[in-house]
């Protein structure tokens, strides 16, 4: 899940290798990758063979080598023309999933295609695949399907965004967060990525011996219908069925040109003859079946010359380098500013100042170098070197064992104040939309603005005066800053800066609180139980709320006139569940448990983080574990289950909530 080189520039090692092999058989190593599909195994998951091998796909890259392929497919088969069925090529992690008697008896991983680690607990929690599934009405006692396990582009982003509030380097691509989150070993984990899964194939199965309700499939296309059909995602929205390569082709552009529609990443498109029987007829490779090709996208990335390395001051004191490269235009935007993220990236990938480095930008992705081209260095490179000292205060720099970011730990640097205002009017905190980061810095400059509360009390007057600023804008600006003092809670809470505090966790914290003012008094215990909050986000959490200078601030925010309270806690809720504390536990499927906690709370009851005889209710969902069968040993404790849990809050609920 942390690859040391592009996908890109393993297909051109790879067809480079093919090439060399078949020039000269004599090389051909036991070991060479061409030999085997790629992969790798780590022990936390049992091995477990797969009954047909998980095979790759060979790969075409424009027109010639579709049309030679389907020569080549024409002559194998006999045909004039053939039958295709075309559709995306995901680009998440594959697996491969056993349904017996309808039942999903095992989830593994590709593996190295021969072996592959057993991940039933983690699959289970992926909602997209349906833990029942009536193959028998297709006449299919057994079935071994496939597919890929994939992350939406709009959560990716949310998880990087977290990830950099907790100062670590993102994640490269969707795929990888997919991968890494299939292999997590708290399969609860794995239930929060929101991860879902797409099943493209249907690698064996085993017919039952009585007549069923629908005909087995004899075609791909009929395997995806009959998928999408039995519950489960497949590519059967998105397929074509095409005669002849030339529609096959045509068909590819299209989707080329529209790859951004889709709310998760392709990286191409595979073409599979369509007739299961000419499928088997055709047959495989040890690396690829004969009978499917894929249609690689052009890859986005491209390669520039690193110039130079700024050193960029956050608003937590983080010094991040950032490299300026030679503008490169890479999947429609152009490229010039690459964040290197910490000192060990630069130093593990040995970046240097000079190089001609190769940049990769995935869909929505943020750019990143993937790796400098050492064969193009002529010696004239020089090292990056890292400042000692804060490069706009000059304070000294610390950098903690724990972490990979040096950083300046004077919270009056000038960099960090004035990224911390930029935050707070950004566009997921308080939303100042007319503020942003330039009037910031120009207003910040002028002495116009030196802190968040002193956006409350901008001097109009003034700022008339200055070039650019009309009545209009003026009126526009006036306008957002009195929009944002009624923004909600979990905005202001986001806004603060709080380290390891997303968007995520302002919600959380929101929730839990009539007023910002009682996290004062909360304790890292207490914080400790709210969902999600780990110890590492607690202890900032009660750091920020015990310094007298946050608190000061926070005073001058409310006496400004923002919101500083939770207003969903009292107007929704009926107090119906006045003095009830709830807690729950396992998966809901009607709504997520965030909702469910706010209903909970909208209606006056309290949230607990354990079981005790304090709790009233326990809501178990599906797979609930340890503390379902805590709260069964105690008396007072009622048991729900989604249903019951519905009717109790339906039973006060105002309006209509959920789906
Ligand atoms: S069919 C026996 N269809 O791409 C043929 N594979 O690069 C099984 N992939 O190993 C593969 N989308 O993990 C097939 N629509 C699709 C696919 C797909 C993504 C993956 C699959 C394969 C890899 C090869």
């Amino acid at each position: 899940s942390d690859p040391v080189l592009s996908d890109a520039e393993y297909d051109r090692l790879f067809a480079a290798l093919k090439a060399l092999e078949a020039s000269h058989p004599e090389v051909v190593e036991a070991d060479s990758p061409t030999q085997r599909v790629a992969g790798g195994l780590t022990r936390a998951f049992p091995p477990v063979a797969h009954r047909v091998p998980m095979l790759s796909l060979e790969n075409s890259y424009n027109e010639q080598d579709l049309t030679d392929w389907d020569k080549r497919a024409r002559e194998s088969t006999g045909l004039k023309d053939l039958e295709y069925c075309v559709e995306p090529k995901f680009d998440g992690a594959g697996i491969s999933l056993i349904y017996e008697g309808d039942t999903l008896t095992r989830g593994a991983t590709r593996g190295d295609g021969e072996t592959g680690e057993e991940i039933t607990v983690n699959v289970r929690q992926i909602r997209a695949i349906p833990l029942t599934a009536k193959f028998s009405s297709y006449g299919i006692g057994q079935a071994e399907i496939r597919g890929e396990v994939m992350i939406n582009k709009d959560i990716f982003k949310k998880f990087n965004e977290q990830r950099a509030a907790e100062s670590l380097p993102p994640l490269a691509n969707p795929r990888n967060a997919a991968s890494g989150s299939l292999r997590m070993v708290d399969p609860r984990e794995v239930g929060k990525r929101g991860l879902t899964a797409i099943l493209y194939h249907l690698s064996f199965f085993q017919s039952l011996p009585r007549k069923s309700l629908h005909p087995t499939p004899g075609t791909h296309s009929g395997v995806l219908e009959m998928l999408r059909a039995l519950g489960f995602r497949s590519p059967a929205g998105e397929m074509k069925v095409v005669r002849g390569i030339g529609e096959v082709i045509a068909f590819c552009r299209e989707a080329e040109l529209r790859r951004d529609e889709l709310p998760f990443e392709i990286d191409g498109m595979v073409i599979k003859v369509n007739d299961l029987n000419l499928q088997e007829q055709m047959g495989m490779t040890t690396h690829h079946p004969r009978w499917a090709m894929a249609f690689k996208f052009k890859p986005r990335q491209g390669t520039s010359k690193l110039r130079r390395v700024e050193f960029q001051v956050g608003r937590t004191g983080s010094v991040t380098p950032v490299a300026k490269i030679d503008p490169v235009p890479i999947g429609g935007v152009t490229v010039s500013s690459v964040s290197l993220f910490n000192e060990d990236v630069v130093r593990e990938k040995d970046l240097r100042i000079g190089d001609t480095v190769l940049v990769e930008r995935a869909g929505d992705v943020i750019p990143y170098i993937v790796k400098p081209m050492e064969g193009l260095r002529d010696g004239t490179e020089k090292p990056i070197v890292f400042p000692t000292r804060c490069p706009v205060c000059g304070d000294e720099l610390v950098r903690s064992p724990d972490e990979s970011a040096w950083r300046c730990v004077n919270a009056s640097c000038e960099a960090q104040v004035v990224e911390r205002i930029i935050h707070f009017v950004s566009k997921d905190a308080m939303d100042i939309r007319s503020l942003g980061e330039t009037n910031v810095k120009k207003f910040y400059g002028l002495g116009l603005l030196r802190d968040i509360p002193g956006i409350y009390s901008l001097d109009f007057e003034k700022l008339k005066s200055l070039e650019g600023f009309g009545p209009r804008s003026l009126q526009n600006l006036r306008e957002a800053i009195n929009h944002s003092r009624a923004q909600p809670l979990h905005r202001l809470i986001y806004g603060l800066g709080i380290r390891y505090v997303g968007e995520t966790t302002a919600k959380t914290l929101a929730a839990a609180v009539q007023d910002i003012g009682d996290l004062e008094d909360w304790d890292v215990e207490r914080l400790t139980s709210l969902e999600d909050i780990g110890p590492k986000v607690a202890e900032s959490v009660h750091r920020f709320f015990s310094n007298r200078d946050n608190l000061h601030l926070l005073k001058k925010i409310r006496d400004a006139g923002v919101n500083t309270r939770n207003t969903h806690h009292k107007a929704a809720g009926s107090g119906t569940l006045q003095g009830k504390t709830f807690l729950f536990t396992g998966t809901l499927t009607g709504m997520k448990r965030s909702e469910a906690e706010e209903l909970v709370e909208a209606h006056g009851g309290k949230l607990l983080g354990s079981v005790s005889t304090h709790l009233n209710y326990l809501v178990a969902g599906a797979e609930a574990g340890s503390k379902l069968e805590k709260a069964k040993k105690i008396p007072s404790v009622t048991i729900l289950d989604e249903e019951a849990f519905g009717n109790l809050i339906g039973a006060h609920k105002k309006g209509t909530h959920g789906s």
